[in-house]
């Protein structure tokens, strides 16, 4: 079985052994925008553990964009309060009151629209974009990047490899589902092909992975010497 079986062995994992995150809508269903921009905001630095309460916590007291949009600004904080990054807080409560007013409470569907609104870099327009609306493009984080310099074995160093990996990365798409395939890439880098010790035997795409081919998947991603 060759590499052009990627996407749907990483596809046929996913739908078997997938995380169950509060964000993530039952399988076959569409995720509702404003879940996973809100989680998408909550992960870009903390991690999936201490995000779920505050997920759950916010999403009760602000059930949609609009409720958000329509908050105090310091009861944002203030339930934010312990996540970190206030930055995030204020961008968050800011690009609630723009799709309110600019977008008609209806988030932006591609990934140029996203990135046009505050605290939406690259990673989480393409992670919106892809979760949300099935566009067909891969975020690129630091564990996705680790999974796919492995698959390829990718002997340039960060950061200057990031472009090459961005490419290759993209290749683990399939004709669609493409939330699921960056969300399948994400559990797949956070449970399996993990930074020490990987667990190979488990990984779906073991028999296409340039790395273990050759029994070096432990020093992969290379680094640039400092
Ligand atoms: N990290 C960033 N986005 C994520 C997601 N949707 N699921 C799991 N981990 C993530």
């Amino acid at each position: 079985r060759g590499s052009a079986e990627r996407p749907a062995q990483l596809l046929a994992w996913y739908d078997r052994h997938r995380r169950r995150l509060p964000w993530r809508a039952p399988a076959g269903q569409r995720s509702d925008p404003y879940r996973v921009w809100l989680s998408e905001i909550m992960l870009q630095q903390t991690t999936v553990k201490a995000v779920g309460p505050y997920f759950e916590k916010f999403l009760a007291r602000w059930p949609e964009v609009s409720a958000l949009g329509s908050a105090d600004l310091d009861d944002v904080l203030r339930m934010w309060a312990g996540l970190g990054y206030y930055s995030r807080a204020r961008n968050l409560h800011a690009c609630a009151v723009i799709v309110m007013r600019a977008h008609a409470g209806v988030f932006p569907d591609t990934e140029e629209g996203l990135r046009a609104l505050p605290g939406i870099g690259p990673y989480t327009a393409a992670a919106i974009a892809a979760i949300a609306f099935d566009r067909l493009t891969m975020p690129v984080d630091g564990n996705i990047e680790r999974v796919v310099s492995r698959l390829f074995a990718v002997e340039e160093a960060l950061p200057q490899a990031k472009p090459q990996i961005q490419a290759l990365a993209a290749t683990l798409l399939g004709p669609s589902r493409a939330g699921d395939s960056a969300q399948a890439l994400m559990d797949l880098g956070a449970t399996i092909c993990t930074p020490k010790k990987p667990a190979c035997a488990l990984c779906p795409l073991n028999e296409n992975c340039a790395a273990r081919e050759r029994g070096d998947q432990d020093t992969f991603p290379r680094k640039a010497a400092k």
